[in-house]
Protein backbone atom coordinates (compact mmCIF):
# COMPACT_ATOMS: atom_id res chain seq x y z
CA UNK A 1 0.00 0.00 0.00
CA UNK A 2 0.93 3.70 -1.06
CA UNK A 3 0.75 6.12 2.29
CA UNK A 4 0.64 9.80 1.66
CA UNK A 5 0.13 12.38 3.87
CA UNK A 6 -0.29 16.18 3.96
CA UNK A 7 -1.33 19.12 6.46
CA UNK A 8 -5.00 18.57 5.30
CA UNK A 9 -6.89 18.14 2.02
CA UNK A 10 -4.08 19.70 -0.66
CA UNK A 11 -2.22 16.18 -1.14
CA UNK A 12 -5.85 14.54 -2.36
CA UNK A 13 -4.51 16.15 -5.82
CA UNK A 14 -1.64 14.43 -5.50
CA UNK A 15 -3.48 10.84 -5.09
CA UNK A 16 -5.52 11.75 -7.69
CA UNK A 17 -2.96 11.97 -10.01
CA UNK A 18 -1.44 8.70 -8.33
CA UNK A 19 -4.69 6.69 -9.29
CA UNK A 20 -4.59 7.79 -12.71
CA UNK A 21 -0.91 6.88 -13.16
CA UNK A 22 -1.11 3.65 -10.80
CA UNK A 23 -4.60 2.67 -11.12
CA UNK A 24 -5.36 -0.41 -8.93
CA UNK A 25 -2.80 0.36 -5.90
CA UNK A 26 -3.95 0.93 -2.35
CA UNK A 27 -3.66 4.24 -1.49
CA UNK A 28 -3.83 5.72 2.25
CA UNK A 29 -4.11 9.03 2.80
CA UNK A 30 -3.70 11.10 5.85
CA UNK A 31 -4.66 14.59 5.87
CA UNK A 32 -3.79 16.29 8.79
CA UNK A 33 -6.66 18.23 9.58
CA UNK A 34 -6.24 18.89 13.08
CA UNK A 35 -2.76 20.83 12.56
CA UNK A 36 -3.16 22.36 9.60
CA UNK A 37 -1.30 24.89 8.39
CA UNK A 38 1.75 23.65 8.35
CA UNK A 39 2.86 26.95 6.22
CA UNK A 40 3.10 28.91 8.97
CA UNK A 41 4.54 26.21 11.83
CA UNK A 42 8.57 26.01 12.63
CA UNK A 43 10.85 23.60 11.41
CA UNK A 44 10.78 21.33 14.20
CA UNK A 45 6.93 21.03 14.40
CA UNK A 46 6.56 20.02 10.71
CA UNK A 47 9.40 17.44 11.84
CA UNK A 48 7.25 16.02 14.07
CA UNK A 49 4.17 16.29 12.82
CA UNK A 50 5.68 14.26 9.93
CA UNK A 51 7.16 11.46 12.00
CA UNK A 52 3.79 10.81 13.69
CA UNK A 53 2.41 11.32 10.50
CA UNK A 54 4.93 8.39 8.51
CA UNK A 55 4.38 6.42 11.57
CA UNK A 56 0.87 6.39 11.38
CA UNK A 57 0.68 4.93 7.87
CA UNK A 58 3.08 2.43 8.99
CA UNK A 59 1.03 0.66 11.02
CA UNK A 60 -1.88 0.78 8.79
CA UNK A 61 0.37 -1.01 6.06
CA UNK A 62 1.93 1.32 3.95
CA UNK A 63 5.24 0.33 2.00
CA UNK A 64 6.47 2.98 0.55
CA UNK A 65 5.49 6.97 1.38
CA UNK A 66 4.84 9.98 -0.43
CA UNK A 67 5.47 13.47 1.44
CA UNK A 68 2.25 15.10 -0.62
CA UNK A 69 2.69 18.18 0.83
CA UNK A 70 5.67 20.87 0.31
CA UNK A 71 5.87 22.21 3.15
CA UNK A 72 6.26 19.11 4.70
CA UNK A 73 8.94 18.00 1.84
CA UNK A 74 11.51 21.38 2.32
CA UNK A 75 11.65 21.12 6.08
CA UNK A 76 11.39 16.96 6.94
CA UNK A 77 12.44 14.72 4.11
CA UNK A 78 15.83 14.91 5.02
CA UNK A 79 14.73 14.60 8.47
CA UNK A 80 12.71 11.42 7.40
CA UNK A 81 14.28 9.74 4.47
CA UNK A 82 16.74 7.45 6.73
CA UNK A 83 14.89 7.21 9.88
CA UNK A 84 12.27 4.50 8.28
CA UNK A 85 13.06 1.83 6.73
CA UNK A 86 10.76 2.05 3.35
CA UNK A 87 11.21 4.18 0.73
CA UNK A 88 9.68 8.08 0.96
CA UNK A 89 9.11 10.33 -1.31
CA UNK A 90 8.74 14.09 -1.67
CA UNK A 91 7.56 16.95 -4.22
CA UNK A 92 9.91 19.14 -4.58
CA UNK A 93 12.54 17.19 -6.68
CA UNK A 94 9.95 16.09 -8.96
CA UNK A 95 8.30 19.27 -9.65
CA UNK A 96 11.93 21.46 -10.13
CA UNK A 97 12.91 18.62 -13.00
CA UNK A 98 9.74 19.36 -15.06
CA UNK A 99 10.27 23.44 -14.89
CA UNK A 100 13.55 23.12 -15.90
CA UNK A 101 12.47 20.62 -18.60
CA UNK A 102 9.99 22.73 -19.82
CA UNK A 103 11.16 26.13 -19.75
CA UNK A 104 12.58 27.75 -22.56
CA UNK A 105 13.99 31.17 -21.23
CA UNK A 106 14.91 29.38 -17.30
CA UNK A 107 12.96 31.87 -16.18
CA UNK A 108 10.61 29.93 -13.22
CA UNK A 109 8.36 31.06 -11.13
CA UNK A 110 7.11 29.18 -7.67
CA UNK A 111 4.00 29.42 -5.62
CA UNK A 112 3.95 28.05 -2.19
CA UNK A 113 3.71 28.64 1.37
CA UNK A 114 5.20 31.23 3.87
CA UNK A 115 7.63 28.31 5.22
CA UNK A 116 7.85 26.71 1.51
CA UNK A 117 9.33 30.23 0.21
CA UNK A 118 11.22 30.70 3.07
CA UNK A 119 13.09 27.21 2.79
CA UNK A 120 14.61 28.30 -0.61
CA UNK A 121 14.32 24.67 -1.65
CA UNK A 122 12.97 25.26 -4.88
CA UNK A 123 16.06 27.39 -6.01
CA UNK A 124 18.32 24.97 -4.75
CA UNK A 125 16.79 22.42 -6.58
CA UNK A 126 16.31 24.52 -9.90
CA UNK A 127 19.94 25.19 -9.40
CA UNK A 128 21.37 22.39 -9.01
CA UNK A 129 19.65 21.08 -12.05
CA UNK A 130 20.41 24.15 -14.15
CA UNK A 131 23.04 26.98 -12.50
CA UNK A 132 21.91 29.17 -15.26
CA UNK A 133 17.82 29.27 -14.62
CA UNK A 134 16.33 31.83 -12.33
CA UNK A 135 13.96 31.10 -9.97
CA UNK A 136 11.20 33.81 -8.64
CA UNK A 137 9.29 32.47 -5.73
CA UNK A 138 6.13 33.99 -3.97
CA UNK A 139 4.51 33.09 -1.06
CA UNK A 140 0.44 33.08 -1.23
CA UNK A 141 -0.49 31.90 1.96
CA UNK A 142 -4.03 32.89 1.49
CA UNK A 143 -4.50 30.36 -0.96
CA UNK A 144 -4.71 27.03 1.17
CA UNK A 145 -7.94 28.18 3.18
CA UNK A 146 -9.52 29.62 0.11
CA UNK A 147 -8.69 25.84 -1.36
CA UNK A 148 -10.07 24.29 2.42
CA UNK A 149 -13.41 26.37 2.37
CA UNK A 150 -14.26 25.77 -1.53
CA UNK A 151 -13.64 28.89 -2.47
CA UNK A 152 -12.53 27.68 -6.32
CA UNK A 153 -14.62 29.75 -8.75
CA UNK A 154 -15.16 33.20 -6.08
CA UNK A 155 -14.55 36.43 -7.41
CA UNK A 156 -12.40 37.01 -4.67
CA UNK A 157 -10.49 34.45 -5.40
CA UNK A 158 -9.54 35.66 -8.56
CA UNK A 159 -8.81 38.92 -6.62
CA UNK A 160 -6.67 37.60 -4.75
CA UNK A 161 -4.56 35.19 -7.32
CA UNK A 162 -4.09 38.22 -9.56
CA UNK A 163 -2.43 40.17 -6.77
CA UNK A 164 0.05 37.06 -6.24
CA UNK A 165 0.87 36.92 -9.88
CA UNK A 166 1.49 40.52 -10.35
CA UNK A 167 5.26 40.06 -9.48
CA UNK A 168 5.86 37.45 -11.17
CA UNK A 169 4.19 38.83 -14.24
CA UNK A 170 7.12 41.78 -14.15
CA UNK A 171 10.00 39.10 -14.02
CA UNK A 172 8.40 37.34 -17.29
CA UNK A 173 8.14 33.98 -16.31
CA UNK A 174 7.51 31.27 -18.81
CA UNK A 175 7.34 28.25 -16.51
CA UNK A 176 5.57 28.24 -12.84
CA UNK A 177 5.87 25.80 -10.22
CA UNK A 178 2.51 25.29 -8.40
CA UNK A 179 4.95 25.05 -4.98
CA UNK A 180 1.76 23.45 -2.86
CA UNK A 181 -0.53 20.64 -3.38
CA UNK A 182 -3.52 22.77 -2.81
CA UNK A 183 -2.44 24.94 -5.64
CA UNK A 184 -3.56 22.24 -8.55
CA UNK A 185 -7.83 23.32 -7.25
CA UNK A 186 -7.08 26.77 -8.61
CA UNK A 187 -5.35 25.73 -11.96
CA UNK A 188 -7.91 27.69 -14.01
CA UNK A 189 -8.03 30.72 -12.25
CA UNK A 190 -3.87 30.70 -12.02
CA UNK A 191 -3.78 30.30 -15.66
CA UNK A 192 -5.65 33.06 -16.79
CA UNK A 193 -3.71 35.48 -14.41
CA UNK A 194 -0.75 34.19 -15.02
CA UNK A 195 -1.39 34.18 -18.60
CA UNK A 196 -1.98 31.42 -21.30
CA UNK A 197 1.47 31.36 -22.57
CA UNK A 198 3.34 30.58 -18.97
CA UNK A 199 3.25 26.61 -18.43
CA UNK A 200 2.08 25.62 -15.12
CA UNK A 201 3.96 22.29 -13.20
CA UNK A 202 1.68 20.69 -11.17
CA UNK A 203 4.01 19.02 -8.35
CA UNK A 204 0.94 15.80 -8.10
CA UNK A 205 1.87 15.05 -12.03
CA UNK A 206 5.22 15.28 -11.15
CA UNK A 207 5.40 13.22 -7.90
CA UNK A 208 3.11 10.30 -9.53
CA UNK A 209 5.39 10.33 -12.56
CA UNK A 210 8.35 9.73 -10.40
CA UNK A 211 6.45 7.36 -8.12
CA UNK A 212 5.21 5.19 -11.08
CA UNK A 213 8.90 4.85 -12.72
CA UNK A 214 10.27 3.69 -9.60
CA UNK A 215 7.09 1.20 -9.31
CA UNK A 216 8.08 0.03 -12.49
CA UNK A 217 11.98 -0.37 -11.79
CA UNK A 218 13.23 -3.86 -11.71
CA UNK A 219 13.96 -5.16 -7.98
CA UNK A 220 12.40 -1.89 -6.70
CA UNK A 221 9.24 -2.87 -5.05
CA UNK A 222 9.53 -7.22 -4.05
CA UNK A 223 6.40 -7.14 -2.34
CA UNK A 224 4.00 -6.85 -4.94
CA UNK A 225 1.39 -4.15 -3.68
CA UNK A 226 -2.14 -5.60 -3.17
CA UNK A 227 -4.96 -4.37 -5.56
CA UNK A 228 -7.23 -2.13 -3.44
CA UNK A 229 -8.95 1.28 -3.09
CA UNK A 230 -8.42 4.73 -1.68
CA UNK A 231 -8.85 4.72 2.15
CA UNK A 232 -8.35 8.07 3.85
CA UNK A 233 -8.31 9.67 7.01
CA UNK A 234 -8.37 12.60 8.81
CA UNK A 235 -7.35 13.73 12.24
CA UNK A 236 -10.07 15.66 12.52
CA UNK A 237 -13.40 15.45 10.82
CA UNK A 238 -14.80 18.16 9.55
CA UNK A 239 -17.71 18.63 6.57
CA UNK A 240 -15.41 21.03 4.27
CA UNK A 241 -12.93 18.20 4.36
CA UNK A 242 -16.10 16.39 3.09
CA UNK A 243 -17.03 18.44 0.33
CA UNK A 244 -13.65 19.52 -0.72
CA UNK A 245 -12.34 16.15 -0.90
CA UNK A 246 -15.48 15.35 -3.44
CA UNK A 247 -14.74 18.18 -5.57
CA UNK A 248 -11.16 17.46 -6.02
CA UNK A 249 -11.75 13.51 -6.24
CA UNK A 250 -14.86 13.88 -7.91
CA UNK A 251 -16.58 11.20 -6.08
CA UNK A 252 -18.15 11.01 -2.42
CA UNK A 253 -15.61 8.70 -0.08
CA UNK A 254 -15.73 7.76 3.75
CA UNK A 255 -13.69 9.45 5.68
CA UNK A 256 -12.28 7.52 8.51
CA UNK A 257 -10.68 9.24 12.07
CA UNK A 258 -7.02 9.01 12.99
CA UNK A 259 -5.82 7.55 15.81
CA UNK A 260 -2.33 9.19 15.82
N1 LIG B 1 -0.50 21.62 1.03
C1 LIG B 1 0.65 22.07 1.75
C2 LIG B 1 1.85 22.21 0.82
O1 LIG B 1 1.91 21.59 -0.22
C3 LIG B 1 0.50 23.36 2.49
C4 LIG B 1 -0.67 23.60 3.34
C5 LIG B 1 -0.33 24.08 4.72
O2 LIG B 1 0.12 25.22 4.92
O3 LIG B 1 -0.49 23.29 5.61
O4 LIG B 1 2.77 22.96 1.12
Amino acid sequence: MIGVFDSGIGGLTVVRALLERLPGHAITYLGDTARTPYGSKSADTIIRYSINNIEFLIRKGARLIVIACNTASSYAFEAVRNRFKIPIFEVIGPGAHLAVQYSRRLRIGVIGTRATVASGVYEGHVRRINPGAKVFAVSCPLLVPLVEEGWISKPETAMIVRKYMHPLKTKQIDTLILGCTHYPVLRGVIQRKIGARVVLVDSAQAIAERVGDFLKAPGSNPAPIPQGQLTIFVTDIAEQFRKTAHLILGQPLPIHQADL
